[in-house]
């Protein structure tokens, strides 16, 4: 009955498929999770949440949609199936019973003081239970397999933190002197959090994103559109506060900064007035050069041939993944007594 012995550090992250994922997402988590399926490989599971995206879609095609294409940009951008499974979390329906076993310990106050439930109230999205229990299910994605390195962006830190809690209050209730779970940690992401066309948090739910691989003149659209002051043409710019700027950031190494604040500093760019809308068109370059390669791989994996690769990767990865999940259900139904 005893938690899996800690032998080799185990890598879980999920991604909610209630969008086409974006700039924050690949900053916050997904350049993360590609770099340690190397540092861990065969010890590195993702999953695309779609019991989650249920609390904010109610569209079966758009969801079926959202997660073939939440699948094909890890893939694009360089997931390898032989190091690191990526399968959809309803493929695991263990996960919702050990949710149920996992909120008989948890108190109401543990959840009423999940930010982001609060941040979703104060932005008009009416609370369902479900995504009052949000941080359950997840606590519980995470403590199925065992994990115990939780690679997210800096916004989900308080529900890894939340999960820690859960399996003290299981661990002290039905294994005091031989722990039934495994404890996690959380591995934050070195960016920040990403803020969106709007300057909130880029997010899925604001509707404020910046797709990775739109390019040419909808990308030049959709960046024209991240919020700036009114600052004319060829005045000295906020360089500290610009949100143009905080994306830029992700892209540039420190001289390209360095060169950046001087334009912005003085207004001009090689004796040339320059504005937001130069920077903006730097931005686009950026967002264009840098998911260049991952957009053509993307293309192979939207053919016929691909459809059935990414349906094939997804379906392997399910059941490798099942069969952990079955064994931490296992020990938690019988330190229970439910067996
Ligand atoms: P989700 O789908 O909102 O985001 C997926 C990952 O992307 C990161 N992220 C960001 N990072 C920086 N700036 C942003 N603007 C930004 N937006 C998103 C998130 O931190 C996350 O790492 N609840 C999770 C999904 C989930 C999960 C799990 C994660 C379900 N079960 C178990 C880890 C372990 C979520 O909604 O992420």
């Amino acid at each position: 009955m005893t938690a899996r012995a800690a032998t080799k550090p185990r890598v879980l992250s999920g991604i909610q498929p209630s969008g086409i994922l974006h700039l924050g997402n690949y900053f916050g988590a997904i350049r993360q999770h590609i770099a340690l399926q190397d540092r861990h490989p065969g010890q590195a599971l993702y999953f695309i949440a779609d019991y989650h995206a249920l609390t904010t879609l109610r569209n079966p095609e758009a969801l079926r949609a959202n997660v073939f294409e939440s699948a094909v940009t890890y893939l694009a951008l360089g997931l390898d199936p032989a190091r690191a499974l990526l399968f959809r979390q309803s493929d695991v329906p263990e996960v919702t019973e050990l949710a149920w076993m996992l909120a008989t310990v948890t108190g109401m106050g543990l959840l009423e003081r999940a930010h982001s439930y609060k941040d979703k109230l104060a932005n008009g999205i009416t609370p369902t239970v479900g995504l009052f229990f949000y941080p359950v299910l997840m606590a519980a994605d995470i403590i199925a397999y065992d994990a115990t390195l939780v690679p997210v962006g800096k916004d989900q830190l308080q529900h890894v933190e939340i999960a820690q809690d859960m399996v003290t209050h299981f661990n002290e209730a039905y294994g005091p002197q031989d722990p039934v779970l495994v404890r996690p940690e959380p591995l934050p992401a070195r960016a920040a959090v990403v803020p969106g066309l709007d300057g909130r948090k880029m997010s899925k739910s604001y509707g404020n994103t910046l797709p990775l691989f739109e390019s040419g003149k909808k990308l030049r659209k959709l960046v024209g559109q991240v919020v700036t002051d009114s600052t004319p043409l060829g005045e000295p710019l906020p360089f500290a506060t610009c949100n143009v700027v905080a994306l830029l950031r992700l892209f540039c190494d420190p001289a390209e900064l360095a060169q950046l604040e001087t334009w912005y500093r003085e207004g001009r760019r090689d004796g040339a007035p320059f504005g937001y809308g130069h920077a903006k068109m730097l931005l686009a370059d950026k967002i264009e050069q840098l998911f260049a390669p991952a957009r053509a791989r993307r293309e192979h994996f939207l053919t016929a041939e691909g459809r059935a690769e990414v349906e094939a990767v997804l379906a392997r990865a399910a059941i490798a993944a099942r069969a952990l999940a079955q064994q931490t259900l296992e020990r938690c139904r019988r330190a229970c007594g439910l067996r």
